[in-house]
């Protein structure tokens, strides 16, 4: 198949000299992206910035912000079998970027935020026929609740729901512990194991049961 994986967190531009970002280091992203090409599958990664080594046999397109990913998958979302996006795509950034680096002024500092563009849910909102699409849902509270709205609402096929208040399978862990969710409450466990274990589970799954 097909597969296109984004990983890793975005960047977030403030000024010259700052941006704002979140605790994704991309191992779970890396994991699914070089368990697929084990399996066979011919893979693009869209990686925001990490300090992984590069996996051989896989395209890798390296981007900083939400709107350098949202471009970059948007781009190659129509030719692929198989979406997962794993990345941890910042919901905010800056509404205004200071070309030089912000001088500090007395008293306190008040930092306006836009959204930026889902892309889970403009691929949702879009879906080539046949196309599975598989989305992350990163919860610290109601985890099973919390996935399962985010399923319905970007229209995705599957969506893992990964616990990341725990400290032994959240960010920059090697091991994770997901339960995958499917249309009409399929439900699986998977792990605690390594990431890498968890990749293979979780492509088996949505590959061999398609949606
Ligand atoms: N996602 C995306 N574009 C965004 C934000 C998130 O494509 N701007 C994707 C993520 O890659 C993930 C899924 O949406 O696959 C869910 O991300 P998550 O951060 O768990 O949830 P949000 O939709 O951002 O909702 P909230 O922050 O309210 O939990």
């Amino acid at each position: 198949m097909k597969v296109l994986i984004t990983a890793g967190p975005t960047r977030e531009k403030l000024d010259a000299v700052r941006f704002l970002t979140n605790r994704s280091t991309g191992k779970m992203g890396y994991a699914l992206a070089e368990a697929a090409r084990d399996a066979g599958h011919t893979v693009t990664l869209v990686s925001g910035p990490v300090t992984l080594p590069f996996p051989a046999g896989i395209e890798l397109i390296f981007v900083e912000s939400a709107a350098e990913m949202a471009e970059a998958v948007k781009e190659r979302a129509a030719q692929m079998e198989l979406i997962i996006m794993c990345a941890a795509v910042a919901d905010y950034r800056p509404k205004q970027i200071h070309l030089g680096k912000l001088k500090k002024q007395p008293g306190n500092f008040l930092l306006e935020l836009e959204r930026t563009e889902d892309i889970l849910s403009t691929l949702g909102a879009s879906k080539v026929a046949g196309q599975i699409l598989v989305g992350f849902a990163a919860e610290t509270d109601d985890l099973l609740t919390n996935a399962a709205q985010k399923l319905k609402a970007k229209n995705l096929d599957w969506i893992c729901a990964n616990d990341v208040s725990r400290s032994d399978i959240g960010f920059g862990s090697d091991e994770n512990a997901v339960t995958l969710l499917g249309q009409d409450s399929r439900r699986y466990g998977i792990g605690p194991d390594t990431k890498r274990a968890v990749a293979e589970a979780i492509l088996e799954i949505v590959t061999d049961s398609g949606r």
